[in-house]
């Protein structure tokens, strides 16, 4: 029997976070405070994070406990199947082996959920009832107003306008959570009045929502923050999903060749290869792959300069270093919303500095054009975000035809498409149109990166 699907039972879900902080050959580089130039201090974040996220941005532990109150709520849809695409292998007529982690079959349809209810879990605890956010795509929004219900915290959303108006019906998800959701730049704030003045059609981008989503919390003292992606806090709670892979892949009797997944801020593949490359830098698995894809649209690693910046758009982050296409850039409105923001995790930036992890970059049709590859092999409609993965799978499991390797390759699935379909109807109908490099902007926004 071709087995195509692997369940691991309740009983065998992780209960610890991995902390790639542990296994690192070399410590990440310090989070700067932006007008002192010095390492942050926990006192520094207090306005925006409770203290207990504050403490997992710094710890070292190797493995961090998930707390029982909140596995539980995971187990309202953890653990996720490992599946075996063998009818996108057979279609392609590759030797390879592929398997797909897929985290979209949660309450809101992608990874996002895992680290949201972590987040509303810390922060009710230390008895915040109030939450302010970013969305991109809608799918980090949906998830912290999926997490408010869960937990009983109020939240307030961000959405940047251009996903908003192509989405309405992820905002009437939120809503129907309990949460607001208002699309940005906004009337609300001074980083989004300021930004209407000088562009009153502005699509938005992730790095100014933020902004406005950070004025908020800093301006009221029962209001937190929280940001769904790029912070080790973030990185840290997805690492469920690999912990998770790692036990599927056992009873599948396999090991990835290579692992491929899609990087916006990099929380959802972090999740998944992090528990893997802790083989790679301990000299197991030295020839493991491990592959992050971004939009040519928006080239944050392919083509961003390593360098401390501003997590958001407004200036008013602490600094990170991290590879950045300069935090003004306002990235080209393609549909994968998720992966349309000018930094990155310093975790990924850090392990591509050591030579760790390869970046690529791909054009939306033609993640769009494998996504429907997909829809139409294995049956899912995959988000515009990890089109990007099913592209370069693809492209690796065709390599294997020509070459005859029966490679393993492991695709991160970060969520499904089922608010995404006017962006398939475009593709369909032949209307999609490919960003090239946007060169000229990336230079006058990198022109302003902070000097330290
Ligand atoms: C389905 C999906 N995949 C990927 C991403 C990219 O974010 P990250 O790199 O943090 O996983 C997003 C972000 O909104 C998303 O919604």
């Amino acid at each position: 029997m071709e087995r195509a699907m692997y369940f691991l039972d309740q009983k065998d879900m992780p209960t610890h976070w991995y902390n790639i902080q542990a296994d690192l050959p070399e410590p990440l580089p310090p989070v700067l405070h932006p007008a002192t130039g010095k390492p942050v201090t926990p006192d520094d974040l207090a306005p925006l994070f409770p203290m207990e996220l504050i403490k997992q941005e710094v710890s070292t532990e190797r493995w961090i406990e998930i707390p029982e109150e909140l596995q539980a709520v995971y187990r309202t849809w953890r653990p996720t199947v490992l599946h075996r695409a063998y009818r996108l292998e057979k279609a392609l007529d590759t030797p390879a082996k592929i398997f797909y982690k897929y985290e979209g079959t949660n309450q809101a349809g992608s990874h996002k959920p895992n680290t949201a209810t972590a987040q509303c879990y810390y922060n009710m605890k230390e008895g915040i009832r109030r939450i302010t956010t970013e969305t991109g795509a809608g799918q980090w929004g949906s998830a912290l107003s999926l997490a408010g219900a869960f937990f009983g915290v109020e939240i307030k959303v961000y959405m940047v306008r251009i996903s908003y108006d192509q989405k309405p019906y992820r905002r009437i998800a939120m809503e129907t959570w309990g949460a607001t959701c208002v699309p940005s730049p906004s009337r609300e704030t001074k980083a989004g009045r300021e930004m209407l003045e000088k562009w009153p059609d502005c699509p938005g981008s992730l790095g100014l929502a933020i902004s406005e989503a950070v004025e908020e919390a800093v301006g009221r003292d029962d209001t937190h923050y929280a940001l769904g992606s790029v912070l080790n806090h973030v990185l840290l709670h997805q690492t469920i999903i690999g912990e998770e892979t790692r036990k599927q892949m056992e009873m599948a009797d396999a090991y990835p060749d290579i692992i491929v997944g899609n990087i916006g801020g990099g929380s959802n593949f972090a999740g998944q290869f992090l528990p893997w490359i802790r083989d790679k830098i301990s000299g197991q698995k030295p020839d493991l792959r491990i592959i992050c894809v971004e939009p040519e649209s928006c080239p944050t690693m392919t083509k961003g300069i390593y360098a401390y910046d501003f997590g958001d758009s407004a200036g008013m982050t602490p600094l990170l270093k991290m590879n950045t296409l300069g935090h003004g850039f306002i990235p080209p409105p393609v549909h994968a919303g998720g992966l349309r923001y000018h930094g990155m995790a310093p975790i990924i930036c850090h392990l591509h500095q050591l030579g760790l992890i390869e970046a690529v970059a791909a054009h939306q049709t033609a993640t769009f054009e494998a996504g429907v590859k997909f829809a139409r092999t294995e049956g899912i409609i995959t988000g515009p975000e990890p089109c990007h993965n099913l592209k370069v799978a693809i492209d690796e499991a065709l390599k294997c035809k020509e070459s005859g390797e029966a490679k393993t390759i492991l695709i991160a699935h970060s969520g499904h498409g089922h608010f995404d379909l006017a962006a398939y109807d475009a593709y369909l109908s032949g209307k999609l149109v490919d960003y090239s490099y946007p060169e000229e902007e990336v230079k006058k926004a990198q022109a302003d990166l902070p000097k330290v």
